[in-house]
């Protein structure tokens, strides 16, 4: 069984449209964490174009791999193992990172642990936490049980996250369990999509958290998001159209149609002020109604699961962990019910490979180790189910 002796991980990331390459020691402490992002091929499409996310991931994977270990100081002799994320993602884009970790694992004789994206988000918060401590900072520890809330552009998922001890491992290993997930849309694709109804711009979720600082949410309400069943499940995409429906035939329409020929003939994206200016104190309302919609309800539900389970404590992650109000909101919930609340840095909270090299050093350093076999998935569900 592999132990502590494991001390540099290489984590591999190419699940969607980043290629991502970290150095992390003992699983703790970051070494380096590159990440080369491919909006800008992206961006006129309005969304990530799966076959160009695949070549991007091709020109780009070596280079930074070479710039991960070169930021760290260490040659790839030096790396103990290799972390690659398997699943789940756009299957392209996955098998360029996979096949070139484990090619790289092959070649130097290394151990190759497969991780799960999922699990990878969940450990940046953790990664986060012994980092903030390690640097004296007064923060309480991120402990276990809780329920962690995994918000992006592919995921919104909610899951009771347990850590286990064996004995004569000083490492612990890790369970999930699934209580809900989104049926629809998530919440981040939510984000981008009414961005692009609207010509705000790609990525939709940062541009929507920042022009909704100037608009006001209670000017264009939403009303709450009604689920049958699993009240612990997610549904985004009736919210989206509802957006649609406010903006379809009005003067909205005609104000995104003028933005849409304004961004395409300007030469540069343009800066916040410009865009904020190019935009009506209507346009900035719904935003910021439709905003503060999706808050509420990715905070009513975690606190829900985090309620109905008697934990205290709770993780966010994910891009969509980055939205300032989300964080907000998330701190004065936490106040109001007497939980603690742990984010990643927003470095951390995006894709990136250093979550990735922390989760594979558990894995790793509680027996799991993979082999040549270690193949992509499209679909890669973490975790047990709540039935
Ligand atoms: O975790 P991530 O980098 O990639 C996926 O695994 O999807 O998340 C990207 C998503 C995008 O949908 C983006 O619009 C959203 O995260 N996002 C945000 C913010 N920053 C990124 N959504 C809301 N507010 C933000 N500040
Ligand atoms: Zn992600």
């Amino acid at each position: 069984m592999l132990r502590l002796v494991i001390m540099l991980v290489l984590g591999i990331e190419s699940s969607c449209d980043e290629t991502a390459a970290a150095v992390v020691e003992d699983g703790k402490r970051i070494l380096s964490n590159v990440v080369a992002s491919q909006i800008a091929i992206h961006e006129r499409f309005g969304g990530v174009v799966p076959e160009l996310a695949s070549r991007e991931h091709l020109r780009k994977i070596v280079p930074i791999v070479d710039e991960a270990c070169q930021q760290a100081g260490a040659r790839l002799d030096d790396i103990d193992a290799i972390a690659v994320t398997e699943g789940p993602g756009l299957i392209g884009s996955l098998l360029v990172g996979l096949v070139y970790g484990k090619a790289l694992a092959l070649s130097l004789r290394k151990p190759l642990v497969g991780v799960n994206h999922l699990e990878g988000h969940i450990h940046a918060v953790l990664l986060q936490n012994t980092m903030e401590q390690q640097e004296g900072k007064p923060v309480p520890t991120a402990g276990f049980p809780n329920i962690t809330l995994v918000v992006s552009g592919g995921h919104t998922i909610l899951y009771r996250v347990e850590s286990h001890s064996s004995p004569g491992n000083v490492t612990p290993s890790f369970s999930y369990r699934m209580l809900g997930q989104t049926r629809d849309d998530a919440a981040g694709e939510a984000f981008d999509k009414v961005a692009k109804l609207l010509a705000l711009g790609y990525p939709g979720g940062p541009v929507i958290d920042r022009l909704s600082k100037h608009g006001n949410p209670r000017a264009s309400e939403f009303g709450r998001i009604r689920m049958k069943g699993n009240q612990l499940d997610f549904s985004f995409s009736g919210l989206k159209t509802a957006v649609l429906y406010r903006v379809r035939g009005t003067p909205l329409a005609a104000e995104a149609e003028e933005r849409r020929a304004w961004r395409e003939a300007s030469p540069d994206k343009p800066i916040l002020e410009e865009l904020r200016a190019h935009c009506s104190q209507a346009t900035l309302d719904l935003v910021a109604s439709f905003q503060d919609a999706v808050v509420t309800d990715l905070i009513e539900r975690t606190v829900a699961a985090a309620s109905a389970g008697g934990i205290w404590t709770v993780f966010a992650s994910g891009g969509v962990a980055c939205n300032s109000l989300l964080r907000e909101h998330f701190a004065k919930a936490a106040e109001e019910h007497g939980f603690n609340v742990f984010f990643p840095s927003l470095r951390l909270s995006t894709d990136n490979a250093a979550m990735i090299a922390a989760a594979g050093y558990y894995k790793l350093a509680t027996g799991h180790c993979d082999d040549a076999s270690l193949n992509a998935h499209a679909s890669f569900p973490l975790g047990t189910t709540l039935v």
